[in-house]
């Protein structure tokens, strides 16, 4: 592989489903899949052959030289040269020009990375212990973690991420592409899948107990497989009831991740067979679970914390509307 030929991925050429990453074989580097994800690799695996190259280079002239010059006799004298200018100038000048080049690299990569197209398809990303939930606007739909990040292939897709609780940071390997999610702030990221697949997404900030499993994955498919699984996911949630929609939401809004529903404790209480018993509170007290503290447990969680666990629970006030807290309240009395 000379330099010449990554000029043209410095130039911006597109990248083709098919194409090598040169230097980077397959075992090295998380599969290529967005449109920049090969501008990123040549840039990384330019700078890391030409440090591979000098490493070898400076070390091994350094043990050379060590070796061949080593002092042989008491009264050796040391090399009378003070400098030299030429030499001096090489070895300045020669890696600066590397230097700039992997700037520019780096730069063209950088402005293309943050720059969404102007007709990207907008999506919103939300983090949240510990789980990622996944807003479209445009086709008036929410994902959960576990539905995946569904997307059409080579189609931008921008990504405006936040978060309601802690720092996490969204991370698509394959598509080489990651980006912080802040609470009380608004970021963003793009990419365009070059082909139809499934992509690992992973939370790369550490945010507490199960920070390791805020996963979810990028589904891409054709875009007219996108369009009919968006009329799909349609008409299947115009004509779901109060409990199915309780269900969805109890799973899109990340109730599942800290409750379970089959009796066993996660971060939070399970939720079986609640509907009508008797909670026991960490202040002594007990309370009758019913729709109001149901209510109440959604919107402000720390009014009234169940013996036994700590507050970790976000408030969902101002994030749900009533109709769906009733939803919620429904598929919950279903859990006996
Ligand atoms: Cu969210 Cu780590």
């Amino acid at each position: 592989m000379t330099f010449a030929a990554f000029l043209p991925l410095l130039a911006g050429a597109k990248a083709r489903a098919g194409d090598a990453i040169p230097l980077t074989p397959k075992w090295w580097l998380p599969e290529s899949a967005s449109t920049f994800s090969h501008k990123v690799d040549t840039t990384f695996a330019l700078i890391y052959w030409l440090d591979v190259f000098f490493f070898v280079l400076i070390i091994g002239a350094m043990a050379w030289f060590t070796i061949a010059y080593r002092r042989r006799s008491k009264d050796q004298k040391t090399s009378p040269v003070k400098g030299n200018h030429a030499l001096e100038f090489a070895w300045s000048f020669i890696p600066g020009l590397f230097l700039l080049s992997f700037f520019g690299m780096g730069f063209v990569t950088y402005m293309d990375m943050q720059v969404p197209p102007a007709d990207a398809m907008d999506v919103r990303v939300t983090g949240q212990k510990w789980n990622w939930s996944f807003e479209y606007p445009e086709q008036g739909l929410q994902l959960a973690s576990a539905d995946g990040l569904v997307v059409p292939s080579n189609t931008p897709v921008r990504l405006t991420i936040t978060s309601v609780d802690v720092l996490h940071s969204f991370y698509i390997p394959a598509f080489r592409t990651k980006k912080d999610a802040v609470p009380n702030r608004y970021t963003s990221l793009w990419f365009e899948a070059k082909a139809p697949g499934e992509y690992q997404i992973y939370c790369t900030e550490y945010c507490g107990d199960d920070h390791s499993r805020m996963t979810s994955k990028v589904i891409a498919m054709e875009p007219a497989a996108f369009r009919e699984w968006v009329a799909g996911q349609k008409s299947a949630s115009a004509s779901m009831s109060p409990v199915e929609r309780g269900q969805k939401l109890f799973t899109a809004q990340g109730c599942a991740g800290c409750h379970s529903i089959d009796g066993s404790t996660l971060i939070g209480p399970s939720l079986k067979g609640k509907y009508g018993a008797n909670e026991q509170l960490a202040d002594g007290s007990s309370v009758a679970i019913d729709d109001n503290y149901i209510r109440e447990s959604i919107l402000t969680p720390n009014a009234k914390i169940v013996a036994g666990f700590a507050g970790q629970m976000p408030p969902y006030q101002g994030r749900l509307q009533d109709d769906e807290i009733s939803a919620l309240i429904d598929y919950i009395k279903t859990l006996k």
